[in-house]
């Protein structure tokens, strides 16, 4: 087998190399965020796309009760017990087995299986490969076993694996982009609903460019579900004194939290002020694309960075100084922290002929200032979770 094979003949033919049958082979991508950031879980919205990085499984039943899990990535493999799905030792299994849990609380029957499991979605970057690996294991499984899901049913089974069972309380933007992505397109999401319409991808002479700042700090998941919770905090105390049936901060006016400065603690203030601005910056962003105007697109992430860095308090030095980096450089129209934050990629739109020098540039300079090499993605989109043929 060569390793220069595409990842999802490798991964069939390391399956068959172990099962000696075959299986069943399905990819689903990573996905970059444009703006909406942490306002997924406030029922707000977002503007992810697919990209053309994903986690790719090979998959079929192994005819007993326990399955042989392998990963290319960490070569490493764990054999599964199907009676007793619980948390395991190895971390890359847990994200299969979070599924499987899921799964097999629908009440349908899943039988054991036997995968091989890799991926392209770097780990750590931002570009949610846990959610990229979850969407495939349950694409897989709902073809496998006729489970009857449609992509919108996967997308919140996937999120459930990840909030119960890895115990991270994100929301349903990744896993959504991962099952509902379109080549060339962006997906503007209403986390209320679920409803969503496709942007074309058009920015002229720009790109979307990826600055991975190479660190992920540790406190990222506990300090998310931190967040969330602060977010409920906001929430009840809008419903106590103003409206009991405020379902989200989605339906909290700026105004209203402005008016309350001085009843709510610091951080809850802050918190909710950048999710009420963040959600109607989104939708102000999308008419921005609609009507073709990218500078003032990219205004609008200057500022969801300057949000998610003194109000939300999720971004690091690391990405402050790559976002603030770009601001007197005229070929960059906005740039900002993507994803959770502490740490992964900044998102930035960049005339294509000054990509290379920038790169050049900001690689020297962070490297100087923070000691890190500097990654550089180009984001190529890409559609949704697929059988591959
Ligand atoms: C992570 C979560 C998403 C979303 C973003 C922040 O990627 O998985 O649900 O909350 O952070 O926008």
């Amino acid at each position: 087998m060569s390793s220069f094979a595409p990842l999802h003949v490798q991964v069939e033919n390391s399956f068959q190399h172990h099962f000696s049958r075959k299986p069943l082979v399905v990819s689903s991508p990573g996905r970059v965020n444009l703006i909406g950031e942490h306002t997924d879980y406030n029922d707000g919205f977002v503007l992810p796309a697919a990209i053309d990085k994903a986690a790719y499984i090979a998959i079929s039943p192994s005819g007993s009760t326990h399955g042989k899990w392998i990963s290319l990535d960490f070569s490493e493999f764990v054999t599964i017990d199907f009676q007793n799905i619980t948390i395991n030792s190895v971390g890359w299994a847990n994200y299969i087995l979070g599924v499987v849990d899921q799964a097999q609380k629908l009440g349908k029957p899943i039988p054991a299986f036997d995968c091989v499991v890799v991926g392209d979605v770097p780990i750590g970057s931002g570009m949610s490969s846990s959610a990229a690996l979850e969407s495939a294991v349950i694409f897989a499984l709902n073809e496998l076993y006729d489970l009857g899901l449609s992509r919108w049913k996967m997308a919140l089974l996937a999120q459930r694996a990840e909030n119960e069972f890895i115990g991270v309380k994100c929301g349903i933007m990744d896993m959504f982009a991962s099952l509902h992505g379109k080549v060339n397109h962006v997906i503007r999401l209403d986390c209320r609903d679920l409803s969503f319409e496709y942007f074309p991808i058009e920015l002229g002479d720009y790109k979307i460019v990826l600055f991975d700042t190479g660190v992920k700090h540790s406190l990222a998941d506990s300090a998310y579900n931190t967040r969330r919770s602060e977010c409920e905090t906001g929430l009840r105390f809008f419903q106590k004194h103003y409206n009991p049936n405020f379902k989200a901060l989605r339906d909290v006016p700026i105004a209203m939290v402005q008016a309350n400065r001085s009843r709510l603690p610091k951080e809850v203030y802050d918190r909710c002020l950048y999710v009420t601005e963040e959600i109607q910056r989104t939708l102000a962003a999308c008419e921005d694309l609609k009507n073709g105007d990218l500078a003032a697109f990219g205004l609008k992430m200057y500022a969801t960075h300057e949000g998610l860095r003194h109000l939300y308090q999720v971004s690091c030095p690391e990405l402050d100084f790559l976002a603030d980096a770009t601001r007197d450089e005229s070929s960059v129209l906005g740039a900002r922290m993507m994803g959770g934050g502490f740490g992964g990629c900044t998102i930035n739109i960049v005339h294509q002929d000054a990509i290379e020098g920038l790169n050049e540039r900001l690689a020297k300079a962070y490297q100087e200032a923070m000691g890190h090499k500097l990654g550089m993605y180009m984001v190529v989109t890409g559609d949704g979770a697929k059988v591959q043929a």
